[in-house]
């Protein structure tokens, strides 16, 4: 609804034509608030719709590669979420049908396009902080996960959920691609999905040794309760650049009782807000300028590979090597 709401209101040189979704209560709510006309339930009948010349793909990450593979064969360009699919064999098959079909392929990490993130790379790669040794990246979240996210095998659980960005972040910063990692993960707030889905973890710290030997670091929670904490530090040679804030507004209260109260960011939705609207808007412009994403399919795919990495690596409790591009 965030893409959609974008295009809909704020995306300039492009039309919300239709939407789609199998459930019909989702579909005409949504329909009603955007006042769009089209609704399907099923996204084939909007990959046939001649109107429609690209698309957002915000399924359940499991089916991002068949509506991709499916988009690309009926010449559509494709923003699809993060993380882009459930492993790299996926996203490789994804990366070709577009590649093949002549259509862009751009990756929701909507980082890529916030302010904050976009100004620290920059003062990195001036040279503020000498070289990057170590960046660290956290993301925690609010809600308590659906019930597909409980499910590991269905959603990669937080290292993919929450963590891609992290991931995507980490590797955008350094330059370099993530070789091995060690992750440990835990339930400690989610004991309603323990007995069903004991593989489930709601907490994970994972170390990082990029390919030319500096680090990363990546701290992932759901069910946090206590806001949306997406912070990073970039620590150099010279110095270290923070990003990222912790507070939903500029309102400061002190009482006697409470002392100093401030209000912690309540959501992704409204943190990153421009960035989402950035990234749609690049998006339409990548089209019609006939450029390259800012995030593209290999970034999408490299995240995957480091989410299965962490993943196996909890399990294995050992440390574990990233699968790498294929040649
Ligand atoms: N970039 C971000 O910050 C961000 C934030 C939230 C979610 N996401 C990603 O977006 C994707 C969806 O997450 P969500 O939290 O919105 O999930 P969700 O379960 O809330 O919504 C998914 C929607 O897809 C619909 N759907 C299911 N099967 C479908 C099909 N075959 N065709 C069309 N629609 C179908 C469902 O009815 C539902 O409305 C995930 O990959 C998630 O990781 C990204």
């Amino acid at each position: 609804m965030i893409h959609a709401r974008n295009f809909a209101r704020r995306v300039s040189h492009a039309r919300l034509a239709a939407l789609v979704d199998p459930h019909g209560e989702t579909l005409h709510a949504a329909c009603r608030e955007l006042e769009v006309e089209t609704g399907y339930a099923d996204f084939r009948e909007a990959l046939a719709d001649p109107r429609v010349d690209a698309v957002v793909v915000v399924t359940p990450t499991a089916l991002h590669r068949e509506v991709v593979l499916q988009a690309a064969a009926a010449g559509k360009h494709v923003l699809c979420e993060k993380p882009m699919a459930m492993d790299v064999r996926e996203c490789d098959d994804m990366i070709d049908a577009c590649a093949a079909a002549g259509v862009k392929l751009q990756v929701g990490f909507m980082r890529r396009f916030d302010e904050s993130f976009l100004a620290a790379k920059e003062r990195v790669d001036g040279g503020e902080i000498g070289d990057v040794v170590l960046v660290k990246s956290l993301t925690h979240g609010p809600s308590i996960p659906q019930e597909w996210m409980y499910d590991i095998r269905k959603s990669n659980g937080p290292l993919a959920e929450v963590n891609s960005h992290d991931i995507d972040a980490v590797r955008w910063f350094v330059g370099s691609e993530i070789e091995e990692v060690y992750a440990l993960g835990g339930n400690f707030r989610c004991p309603q999905a323990a007995q069903k889905y004991p593989d489930f973890y709601d907490n994970v710290a994972m170390v990082c040794r990029f390919a030319d030997g500096r680090q990363g670091f990546i701290d992932g929670a759901v069910s946090v309760g206590y806001g949306y904490d997406a912070r990073m530090e970039v620590v150099g040679t010279r110095g270290v650049i923070f990003v990222g804030r912790k507070e939903q507004d500029s309102v400061v209260g002190c009482s006697s009782d409470r002392g100093i109260v401030q209000k912690f960011v309540g959501s992704w939705r409204t943190l990153f807000t421009e960035a989402y609207y950035g990234e749609d808007q690049d998006f339409v412009d990548c089209i019609l300028e006939d450029r390259e994403p800012r995030v593209r399919g290999i970034d999408g795919r490299m995240a995957v590979a480091v989410v299965n990495a962490g993943n196996r690596s909890i399990v294995e409790r050992a440390p574990v090597r990233v699968e790498g591009r294929k040649a």
